[in-house]
């Protein structure tokens, strides 16, 4: 199925994987499949798409005070249900969902190690986990600091770019507060690097972190994963650290996780629909 236009890029891409995950794993061919998104999409949209891939309850999950509002519920449908739920403490019974899904949330939580734990304990034994994020915070561009975000923040700036010219790639790890300060300097606005700086060394809207630390919290939780990096290809590594602790090159990442080893035929399968595109 086609997701809708009125959904964002990656958001389309998103929808478009859980689709492929949910048509490759025969779970269509269940009488129902239960469907938890956990950081959800707060308009609704995106779950409302998700409702059509399957029959079934989907459950979308978030934070934010105010949440979920009621224009988002009507939005989402009859079968798809809003919750203010913190994915580290869900409160649903073990193994109560078929799919769990997330995107871009992994980079967000507090504890990363609790949010894919609590993923793994609401799944079913014979269910299906598939998470993407990106950006990882050991990556190039881990600051996360997006073009989108400064003009939320501070419309009037024009200059922002999140391609390395104005933040130096993987300096968010190697730069200090002055140097990064230096590093900025007049390429945008006095208002615009304060902002940047704060957000850079003091707000906790990222867990900060690294790629090791995603690859433990998935392995350690479920006893089959396939975890797919994603690099980001023009990048300047005149700043990446070379200290062997980590892989710096993973820009994001999906994986698909089991409770469950995947039988040798399951795998078979998998891979002659993907050749066919399905
Ligand atoms: C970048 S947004 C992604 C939203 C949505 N998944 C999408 O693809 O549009 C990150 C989301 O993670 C949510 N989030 C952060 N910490 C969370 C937690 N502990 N439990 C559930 N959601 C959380 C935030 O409220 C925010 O909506």
């Amino acid at each position: 199925m086609t997701p809708r236009p009125e959904i964002e890029e990656y958001q389309t891409r998103f929808v478009n994987n859980v689709a492929r995950v949910i048509g490759a794993n025969f779970l269509r061919r269940r009488p129902t499949v239960r469907v938890l998104d956990m950081g959800c999409d707060c308009s609704g949209r995106q779950l409302a798409v998700i409702s059509q891939l399957v029959r079934g309850e989907v459950v979308g999950i978030n934070i934010p005070e105010g949440f979920p509002l009621p224009e988002a519920v009507v939005t989402a449908g009859e079968r798809v249900r809003l919750l203010r739920m913190d994915g580290m403490q869900l409160e649903f019974p073990d193994a109560s969902f078929d799919v769990v899904i997330s995107a871009n949330v992994i980079e967000h939580v507090p504890n990363v190690a609790r949010f894919v734990a609590e993923a793994a304990r609401v799944l079913k034994p014979d269910g299906i986990c598939y998470m993407e994020t990106a950006p990882i915070w050991s990556s190039a561009r881990g600051h996360h600091l997006m073009e989108s975000m400064v003009a939320e923040n501070i419309p009037e700036e024009t200059r922002y770019r999140d391609d390395g010219s104005i933040i130096p790639d993987w300096g968010h790890l190697s730069l200090s507060r002055e140097q990064m300060a230096d590093a900025i300097g007049n390429k945008v606005l006095d208002k615009t690097r304060e902002y940047l700086l704060w957000y850079l060394y003091d707000s906790n809207d990222l867990n900060r972190t690294p790629w090791s630390g995603v690859c433990e919290a998935f392995h350690t939780a479920f006893p089959t994963v396939q975890l797919m990096p994603r690099p980001l290809p023009m990048v300047d590594t005149a700043l990446m650290p070379d200290d062997g602790r980590e892989d710096y090159s993973v820009y994001g990442f999906t994986a698909i996780a089991r409770k469950q080893p995947q039988s040798w035929l399951a795998k078979r399968l998998y891979w002659r629909l993907r050749r066919v595109g399905l």
